[in-house]
């Protein structure tokens, strides 16, 4: 008893045996580094954090779920939310531009719908403040699902005997439930339960075995390069908009996508975009708004250069992925049971291309 004390003591005052000397070395170096990473990350809560005008309940996922993966949604009753952020893949389609209507492109990739919700706003430009107002988009969008009015989009639900309950359910106050809002409502309720807690999170939360060497080495060179500075927060990433091309243009940016000068018409924000989320990122490729980069290695090969002027090595690449790897997390289990839908009736408009 007393010769194990001594020995324990010996490894964490670093005298005695080389290995002791390692493992007291490497227990400061890991506090230190859960303390930096601290200063810049948090972990993931349980659920996104949800808007005073549409708390998130358990009907309102349940009826966001169904309508996330119903492809009634769109005009060729084909296309749902899924389709293009399929949550067997991490949320994403895994194109460089996402097939919409008629097979049409749109010009952007198509970003994860996991952790979203606790970006400052959506899309690569934030045109859209909240899941609430980015989930009216899409349907709507020709080249996405290309209804022509949300009166179409009511008039199929309406005829479904199965949503009228849910939307019930879901708006238990309201005289006239089945409305356009409802339906952006409750897809927002749903996505706020898409969060993937990881073995990053574990960490955070103060268990320093939860990263391997490298992941740690990774983590670190994340933070004291600088990446961090950009990719920070709850999703490492998501809370701020910054220029794609800081020291040096992106090799492959189309010049006519001004970003979110689209949105403010303000000259500084040319080619400024979304810090992208970064978790999950190894499983969400192809990258960067327009889908060009199909390898996460040179992805972060082009950030180091374009946004620090920094060429990193292959070794510093190699730990920086392992790093961002060990954000892949768990997508909840109840999002990825597909529900049953309920059929439509003869009375519900047909789908048409
Ligand atoms: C962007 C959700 C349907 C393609 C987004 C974002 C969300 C989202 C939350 C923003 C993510 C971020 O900025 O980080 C949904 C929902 C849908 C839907 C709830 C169903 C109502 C679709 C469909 C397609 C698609 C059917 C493909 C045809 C895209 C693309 C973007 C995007 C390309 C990026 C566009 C840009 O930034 O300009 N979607 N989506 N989405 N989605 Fe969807
Ligand atoms: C996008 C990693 C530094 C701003 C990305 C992506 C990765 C990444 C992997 C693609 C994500 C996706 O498409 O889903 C890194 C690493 C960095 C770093 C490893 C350090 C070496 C920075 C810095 C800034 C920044 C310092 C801000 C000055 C952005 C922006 C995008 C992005 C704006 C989106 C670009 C676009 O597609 O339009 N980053 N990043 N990053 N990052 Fe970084």
């Amino acid at each position: 008893m007393k010769k194990l004390s001594i020995m324990a003591l010996s490894a964490l005052v670093a005298v005695g045996s080389i290995a002791g000397y390692t493992v007291a070395q490497q227990k400061i170096n890991d506090k230190d580094l859960l303390n930096q990473a601290k200063n810049y990350f948090q972990p993931l809560p349980k659920e996104i954090p949800a808007p005073s005008d549409n708390p998130t309940t358990k009907e309102k996922v349940q009826l966001g779920k169904m309508l996330y993966y119903d492809p009634r949604l769109s005009l060729s009753g084909v296309i749902s939310c899924n389709t293009c952020h399929n949550l067997a893949t991490y949320g994403v389609d895994g194109v460089e531009t996402s097939l919409g209507h008629k097979f049409q492109t749109g010009g952007k990739n198509a970003p994860t719908v996991l952790n979203a919700g606790f970006h400052i706003a959506q899309f690569w430009d934030g045109r859209a403040k909240t899941l609430e107002d980015q989930a009216k988009g899409p349907v709507l969008n020709p080249v996405e699902m290309s209804m022509p009015d949300p009166n179409l989009v009511i008039e199929r639900l309406k005829t479904i005997e199965g949503y009228v309950a849910e939307f019930k359910k879901a708006f238990p106050n309201e005289k006239d439930p089945v409305n356009y809002d409802n339906v952006a409502k409750a897809i927002a309720a749903f996505e706020r339960t898409l969060v993937t807690p990881s073995r990053f999170d574990e960490f955070l939360k103060g268990n320093t075995k939860a990263l391997t060497q490298k992941e740690k080495e990774g983590l670190k060179l994340f933070m004291e390069k600088g990446c961090a500075s950009c990719h920070n927060g709850v999703a490492i990433g998501g809370t701020m908009f910054q220029k794609f091309g800081v020291v040096k243009p992106y090799p492959y940016q189309d010049t006519n996508d001004l970003g979110r000068y689209n949105v403010t018409k303000n000259e500084a924000d040319k080619y400024v975009y979304k810090v992208p989320s970064l978790r999950n990122v190894t499983r969400t490729y192809p990258y960067f708004h327009d889908g060009k980069v199909w390898d996460i290695r040179e992805a972060v090969k082009i950030m180091g250069e374009t946004q620090l002027g920094i060429t990193l090595t292959d070794d510093e690449i190699d730990k920086i992925v392992a790093f961002l790897d060990s954000t892949t997390g768990k997508i909840p289990e109840d999002a990825l049971k597909m529900p049953v839908l309920p059929p439509s009736s003869p009375k519900t408009p047909k789908p048409r291309i």
